[in-house]
């Protein structure tokens, strides 16, 4: 039976891990102990989990006392490195939400710790597990399109998802490291994944015209808004349980607001990005992505040496809006006749049932064969993360980002 413990009990600490953990892997798993910087919102794991689950008051004593095998982290992006390297030099493995971190310098020191301590590290790519785009990549790596030469990628969140970005912890760079690690991490890191190749240039356009400081009727957050009646973006948190749960009654010990203005001038991230990316092996690729579209999806093509694959896909991740989802995949041949391939549905479950097939290779079937590559290694986290830095230094320096500067280990051969 493997320990874990938990660091980070927000919602995807405890609704992704800690409670299934405990009601489904109980016969493999056992979560030993969890620790946050708000102790009301750790100590909330437990009824969530419907057992007692032990609360630490230090993350180092906790490592100390239970001896766990793996460390799972979820607290901000900013802090995954400091909870993975002192994890590691304690002698645990390690399991991080994504992104792995939001610098290269704390990437680096994470890999540092890696080649000393030989722990293993996996980056929750949850995509990779998503039936949808589990099929896409097992139609790329039959050939049936040949190589893939050039990539067009448009990522769009809704005005609801979206905006929840600028609500809360991730509108500040020190914190998420921006839109392109904090969400464009799980896109880029599909690419790298459907291209079995890495990102090796980098040029990055980006603004922010439709939050932040745009308006001047805002306030510091919905639940004293004054605007509350008139604004689109007012968020009742405490007509959700679980948000009223986990942030509205626990924000006396730590002033963690869940749902402060998205106008605020504190605001630093963009909301509207595009980017090209060149990789190490030829393949070019075109990503946008837009935080208040009128609807949630993605548009993705493929060009490959034998034909194409176009994607579109509208996710019903919000009950306001009047549209349904659906997934559209077409396959060419050069001859532009259409390829008949069957494409699945995702489930209803977290993520398109993407997060239940991630814990079961987490948590139950560590050692099953892994043919398609869906686990995520720490250089793939490296890789994913690659790309956002490199936008993120390109924006800020208005010039091509070479990540080979940053990760020379990994591009040798490179000339
Ligand atoms: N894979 C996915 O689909 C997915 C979805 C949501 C979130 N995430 C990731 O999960 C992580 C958590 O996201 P969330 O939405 O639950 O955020 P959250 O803000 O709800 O939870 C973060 C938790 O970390 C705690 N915390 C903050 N700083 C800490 C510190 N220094 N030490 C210990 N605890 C600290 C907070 O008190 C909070 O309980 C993030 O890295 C996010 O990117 C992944």
């Amino acid at each position: 039976m493997k320990k874990y413990v938990l660091v980070g009990c927000g919602q995807r600490g405890t609704q992704a891990y800690a409670e299934p953990l405990v009601k489904n892997y109980g016969d493999c798993a056992k979560l030993c102990g969890v620790y946050d910087i708000n102790p009301k919102r750790a100590a909330l794991v437990s009824e969530f989990c419907g057992e007692s689950i032990p609360v630490y008051d230090d993350f180092d004593k906790m490592l100390d006392i239970v001896k766990p095998d793996t460390v799972i982290i979820a607290t901000m992006d900013c802090d995954h490195d400091y909870y993975a390297i002192r994890a590691m030099k304690a002698g645990c493995d390690v399991i991080s939400e994504k992104p792995l971190t939001t610098t290269f310098e704390k990437a680096q020191a994470i890999k540092k710790t890696q080649d000393e301590t030989g722990k293993d590290v996996t980056v929750t790519f949850n995509l990779r597990f998503h039936p949808f785009f589990k099929r896409i990549k097992e139609i790329i790596s039959s050939g049936a399109v040949g190589e893939i030469l050039s990539v067009h990628f448009e990522w769009m969140l809704n005005t609801q998802h979206g905006a929840d970005y600028f609500r809360r912890w991730h509108r500040e760079r020190k914190n998420s490291g921006s839109l392109l690690i904090h969400k464009s991490t799980h896109h880029f890191d599909l690419i790298n994944w459907f291209l079995e190749d890495d990102p090796l240039y980098v040029n990055a356009f980006g603004t922010r015209r439709f939050y932040g400081s745009t308006r001047e009727q805002r306030s510091e957050r919905c639940h004293t808004c004054p605007y509350a009646k008139t604004c689109e973006f007012y968020l009742d948190i405490s007509k959700d349980d679980t948000l009223n749960k986990l942030y509205l009654e626990c924000e006396d010990a730590d002033g963690y607001f869940r749902d402060k203005c998205v106008f605020s001038e504190e605001i630093d991230i963009e909301d509207s990005l595009s980017i090209s990316v060149g990789y190490a092996g030829g393949a070019v690729m075109s990503y946008s992505l837009t935080a208040y579209s009128p609807y949630e999806g993605m548009r993705m093509i493929l060009n490959g040496t034998k034909g194409r694959i176009e994607i579109r896909t509208i996710d019903s991740h919000s009950e306001n809006y009047n549209i349904s989802s659906k997934r559209t995949v077409k396959i060419f041949n050069l001859k532009g006749e259409e390829i008949d391939i069957f494409i699945p549905k995702g489930t209803s479950a977290g993520h398109g049932g993407a997060d239940g097939e991630l814990r079961d290779r987490l948590f139950r079937d560590e050692n099953k064969t892994d043919s398609l590559g869906q686990m995520a290694d720490l250089r793939a986290g490296m890789m994913s993360i690659g790309i956002g830095m490199a936008a993120n230094l390109s924006l800020k320096e208005k010039r091509q980002v070479d990540l080979s500067e940053f990760f020379s280990e990994f591009f040798k051969d490179i000339k």
